[in-house]
């Protein structure tokens, strides 16, 4: 897709019915007009994951949350080109808008697709998987919600599950210490589509709150 093709950012942050840049819980029954179930993907870079599993799922809504302009975008432009109706765009960095946006025990699924691995030491700490962030992901979820991660980065994949299994609230649910043996069948991420095709070994996990 050529870029002039694409609406302008200050236009989709002034006027989309999409896009949502707030700091509250703003009622997501009524924002998407029904009581379907709600999944959240962490980073969804330029949507592709996000569209096609709203496309899929057409009785289930998705909210997509990032802060890259380029990406959000991107999305906003195609959710009007497909007319897409069970996805919204939330604007921002999910450390401080997961507590905010959502309810405890309100969503059902939550993807984080190939999160920044931030390799260098000294960046660790820019990390988004985090203890912190875990433990609100959790009160966030209904029991029986799941979290679904993907990551090609060995060191992340390995500090990520350390970190979940440390977490009362949730179950790996391939087993204690263990990678999904396989991927369950969801989209290909842009990331995901690049990594396998240089032969890269990609670590999926998934955890469930009990
Ligand atoms: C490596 S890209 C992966 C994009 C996409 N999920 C994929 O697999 O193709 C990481 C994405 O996470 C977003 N991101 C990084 N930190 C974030 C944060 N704290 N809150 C929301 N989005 C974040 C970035 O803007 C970027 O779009």
């Amino acid at each position: 897709m050529s870029l002039k093709n694409l609406i302008s950012f200050d236009e989709i942050a002034e006027s989309n019915p999409n896009f949502l840049d707030i700091d509250y819980e703003p009622g997501w029954e009524a924002v998407f007009g029904n009581t379907n179930p709600l999944n959240l993907e962490v980073g969804f870079g330029v949507g592709n994951f996000l569209i096609e599993m709203a496309i899929r799922e057409p009785d289930e809504n998705f909210i997509g949350m990032d802060f890259y302009h380029k990406g959000i975008r991107k999305v906003i432009t195609r959710i009007g080109r497909y007319q897409v109706s069970n996805i919204r765009i939330v604007y921002g960095d999910a450390k401080e808008k997961l507590p905010i946006l959502f309810n405890e025990a309100e969503l059902s699924r939550v993807y984080i697709n190939f999160p920044d691995p931030w390799p260098k030491k000294k960046h660790h700490k820019r990390r988004l998987i985090k203890p912190a962030f875990i433990k609100n992901l959790a009160a966030k979820l209904k029991p029986g919600g799941e979290i679904h991660i993907a990551t090609d980065y060995e060191p992340y994949a390995i500090e990520i599950l350390e970190f979940f299994e440390a977490e009362p609230l949730l179950t790996n649910k391939s087993g204690y210490r263990t990678f999904l043996a396989q991927k369950e069948g969801t989209p290909q991420t842009k990331y995901e589509k690049k990594f396998i095709n240089s032969g890269e070994k990609i670590f999926y996990l998934e955890f469930v709150k009990q």
